[in-house]
């Protein structure tokens, strides 16, 4: 299922970013509702996304972190991001991802997320892999509950973005957690 630079999912391809998806980016995350989520720039306009997309692949080769296109697998079409920031010294990943608007609660974030979280420990050998969410953007914890993280408690007013203090939710899971749950899925047949 996985390579190094490409996941399959049933219904989704997480590929490497090319400059050519700036067009793609600028319409999906130049949105406020997108963009409040997250610490994507905004306003995004094509000259930022094409940075946002460099910086990810710089990123990548220096083995900082990982960044998936996120694609339809049937048409190709992109429709988000994800990818995890490393610290290799800690074998450890901070997730991070968006969908564009259209795109949202058809089960593809957490088809996405639960994908890169298998590559995490399975491809990179991770111990621990977590990810922080706005407590104002519910969605998002919904998809880590239901990837089968713990929630690991609250900082508060952690972050400041388009100017309100926003406390953050913390979900984590540990390298054990992920092969014990695989386990179990084998054990059901699944
Ligand atoms: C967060 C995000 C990636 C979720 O992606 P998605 O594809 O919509 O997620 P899924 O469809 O897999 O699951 C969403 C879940 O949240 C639930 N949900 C949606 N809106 C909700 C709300 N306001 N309150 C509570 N739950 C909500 C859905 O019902 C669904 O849960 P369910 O399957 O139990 O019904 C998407 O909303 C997004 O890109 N948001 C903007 C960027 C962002 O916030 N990124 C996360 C940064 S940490």
């Amino acid at each position: 299922m996985t390579s190094d630079h490409m996941i399959r999912t049933e219904r989704l391809l997480l590929r490497p970013f090319q400059t050519t998806d700036a067009e793609a980016m600028h319409h999906l995350a130049g949105t406020r509702a997108v963009a409040a989520g997250t610490f994507l720039p905004h306003p995004m306009d094509r000259q930022a996304a094409l940075s946002w997309i460099t910086e990810r692949v710089e990123e990548q080769a220096a083995g900082r972190g990982v960044t998936f296109a996120i694609t339809l697998a049937e048409s190709g079409q992109v429709i988000g991001a994800i990818g995890m920031e490393l610290v290799v010294a800690h074998e450890q990943g901070r997730l991070s991802y968006w969908l564009g608007r259209p795109y949202w609660n058809r089960g593809y974030g957490t088809e996405a997320v639960t994908a890169l979280v298998g590559y995490g420990f399975n491809s990179l050998k991770l111990h621990r892999i977590y990810a922080p969410h706005f407590h104002t953007n519910p969605a998002s914890g919904r998809v880590l509950q239901k990837v089968g993280m713990t929630h690991e408690g609250r900082l508060r007013e952690h972050y400041l973005r388009f100017g309100q203090r926003i406390d953050v939710e913390l979900y984590g899971m540990l390298r054990e957690e992920f092969l014990t749950k695989q386990a179990d899925k084998k054990g059901n047949g699944r």
